[in-house]
């Protein structure tokens, strides 16, 4: 056990590199370059590169819950520091927006491209592009927060 809050730090961070990541590459570098494809071109694509990054953000989710968790019973449990618990608060509304991006608008976004219903898959990409952008901001708060909670 002699090193398990490091290789848990080191999982948490990592899970959290990729994940926040992945949301400033898909907003800040895939958005713009794709913005002026037309919809037949644009959202087949959107699906194909989003099907795989949800993949990889549904490990990292799974990872942060995990190595978040143990860290927080070692900090104190219940009586970590408020900083601690905001972390953990931030990070479960960012799961609910992900799963609510993956479960209800992703599949929206697929029926929409196997239809051929491009103005429907275009109206879901645009809110899960302000969903992301929510938990792009959330992200970037809660990695303020964890900072914070080192207390200097
Ligand atoms: C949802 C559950 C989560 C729990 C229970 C949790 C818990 C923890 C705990 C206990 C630590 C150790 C703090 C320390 O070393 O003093 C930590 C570190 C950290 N967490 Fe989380 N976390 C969660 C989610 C997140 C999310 C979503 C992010 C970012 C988007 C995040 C970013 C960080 C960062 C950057 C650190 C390193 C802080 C440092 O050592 O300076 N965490 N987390």
């Amino acid at each position: 056990m002699g090193h398990a809050i490091e290789i848990a730090l080191f999982v948490h961070l990592l899970s959290v590199a990729v994940w926040v990541g992945g949301m400033v590459f898909a907003h800040f570098c895939l958005r713009p370059a794709i913005e002026d494809l037309s919809p037949q071109l644009r959202l087949p694509l959107i699906e194909s590169v989003f099907g795989r990054f949800f993949n990889w953000v549904g490990i990292a989710i799974i990872a942060i819950l995990l190595s978040g968790g143990f860290l927080l019973m070692q900090f104190g449990g219940g009586h970590a520091t408020w900083q601690l618990h905001a972390m953990a608060g931030l990070g479960v509304i960012m799961m609910l927006t992900f799963g609510h991006i993956r479960f209800a608008l992703f599949p929206r976004i697929r029926r929409a491209v196997q239809a051929q219903k491009w103005p429907d898959g275009a109206r879901a990409v645009g809110t899960m592009r302000r969903l992301v952008v929510v938990n792009l901001v959330l992200g970037v708060v809660t990695i303020g927060v964890a900072v914070l909670a080192r207390g200097y």
